[in-house]
């Protein structure tokens, strides 16, 4: 006579089988998050401190021009007496984000180098100030200040000024 508890015994096996696989991609899911999360905040705290270091840079070195609130200075549209332009807004209502990370860059480091040949421009060259990691970081605390549909937007025109390279 065929025993009777077979077909059920190997039906138990395969949920216990079941049970083993569900268990194992837990841990191995909880070890996935448990790493990203180390790295994410490992990556988290290295972004906060270049963003103080923007900070701190920004108010000694641009604010006096650009506003201690990213504002420019006033009439910022309209050409001083000099003829020479004031200096523009860092915030989401200027033109900053109109440029690529590569353009805000060279403007800060080269200063009126990084216009065309005999542009006027009251906008200093800080390569001898400031390193290029703490130009970078007080860009990335520049970008930091904008809303994220204006992030974005630059990110795509700097992903395109990146395509459109030979
Ligand atoms: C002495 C005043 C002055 C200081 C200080 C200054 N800037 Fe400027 N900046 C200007 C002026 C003026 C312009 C406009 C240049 C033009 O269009 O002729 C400008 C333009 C810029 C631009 C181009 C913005 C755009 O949309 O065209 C960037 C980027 C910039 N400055 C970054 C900085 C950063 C970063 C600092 C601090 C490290 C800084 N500036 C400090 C005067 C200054």
């Amino acid at each position: 006579m065929p025993k009777k508890s077979s077909p059920r015994s190997a039906a138990r096996k395969s949920v216990y089988i079941g049970l083993a696989v569900v268990l194992a991609s837990v841990v191995a899911g909880a070890a996935f998050f448990a790493l990203k999360s180390a790295l994410t905040s490992q990556t988290d705290s290295a972004r906060m401190a270049q963003l103080e270091t923007g900070r701190r840079i920004y108010a000694e070195a641009c604010a006096a021009c650009h506003g201690a609130s990213l504002e420019g200075q006033a009439n910022w549209q309209k050409r001083l007496p000099n003829g020479r332009m004031p200096a523009p807004p860092h915030d989401a209502l200027g033109h900053t984000w109109h440029h690529s990370d590569e353009v805000l860059f060279r403007i800060t480091k080269d200063g009126p180098a990084a216009y065309p040949a005999g542009y006027q421009t009251d906008m200093l060259a800080f390569g001898g100030r400031l390193t290029d990691e703490e130009i970078t970081a007080t860009l990335a605390f520049i970008k930091s200040t904008w809303p994220p549909e204006v992030r974005a937007k630059q990110e795509r025109i700097d992903l395109d000024s990146q395509r459109r390279k030979p």
